[in-house]
């Protein structure tokens, strides 16, 4: 089959999972789309799980439970089953295996927001079968680039590849107290700051102006960018692009469209949630939403 779209969602603070955004609507677009054309289940990696030394490991939990989200009423996702997909997890540490990384299984691991406030927002309504693959704590770019070129078959086989992370994510940068004393987190009493729009434009063109082995280049590349450690005080929230550049870059997808901003949440003033999807489902065009 034609591989199917990957996307890279900046899942922004907790709160994206309880309060309503365009990238909520985005999310549940995307969800929709893929149960349309016949989803056969779900790859990700996130930005709060990574493994030490030279490892990198698959979620082989049956039963995960969920780590608890702050400032979430617990309505919103204690009751959502998760759904492990462990043959898939085995095929993806079979695929790894094979391209020499070290991966290994972990059956004790509890999911985290980064990975199910996604799940939840693109697919309410059931839980589709789920992979989750860490990252690896060195947080070396062309690593995480080569764990999604190593994943990418799977795209040829109904797999949807998500990276969850942040275009802009730097904690220490935040405006916190409207969150902290209101629980607005949409609040924006100030624009934000200048880096913080100059490196989500960079992140924007990169994604939407390269295809194919550029676009690997072009993440990859950003953690060079002079405004790189503004915009992400630690590197956890951007390895996930990479996972999304090496899935999505290969010369095969040359000639897909070019990759598309289909939301974007600014949070805490200065956290940037864009939401992109490049390639589309057997295809065709999505449709981008606001
Ligand atoms: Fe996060």
């Amino acid at each position: 089959m034609a591989p199917t779209p990957v996307h890279f969602f900046s899942h922004g603070s907790t709160m994206m999972l309880g309060e309503e955004s365009s990238s909520a609507d985005y999310w549940k677009q995307c969800g929709d789309e893929a149960l349309a054309n016949g989803l056969r289940g779900v790859v990700m990696m996130g930005a709060h799980w990574d493994a030490t030394g030279d490892a990198i490991e698959v979620s082989m939990n049956p039963s995960p439970g969920k780590q608890p989200v702050a400032y979430v009423h617990p309505s919103k996702y204690v009751d959502y089953k998760l759904e492990a997909d462990l043959p898939t997890g085995e095929k993806c540490q079979s695929l790894l295996k094979d391209a020499g990384f070290n991966a290994r299984p972990n059956d004790k691991f509890e999911w985290i927001h980064d990975t199910y406030l996604i799940l939840i927002r693109m697919f309410p309504n059931k839980c589709p079968p789920t992979t989750i693959v860490s990252m690896n704590a060195r947080f070396d770019p062309h690593f995480h680039m080569r764990v999604g070129s190593t994943l990418r078959p799977l795209r040829h086989e109904g797999y949807l590849i998500i990276g969850t992370g942040g275009a802009v994510h730097n904690l220490y940068r935040n405006v916190w107290p409207p969150m902290l004393q209101w629980r607005d987190n949409l609040a924006q009493p100030t624009p934000p700051g200048d880096w913080a729009l100059e490196f989500r434009q960079s992140v924007e063109c990169c994604i939407t102006q390269n295809r194919g082995p550029a676009l690997r280049r072009a993440i990859t590349r950003l953690m060079k960018h002079p405004l790189y450690r503004d915009a992400h005080g630690t590197d956890d929230h951007f390895m996930s692009a990479c996972f999304v550049a090496g899935a999505a870059g290969d010369w095969e997808d040359e000639g897909e469209e070019k990759g598309r901003l289909g939301a974007e949440t600014w949070e805490l003033t200065n956290m940037c949630n864009s939401q992109f999807t490049i390639g589309s489902w057997r295809g065709g065009l999505a449709k981008v939403g606001a």
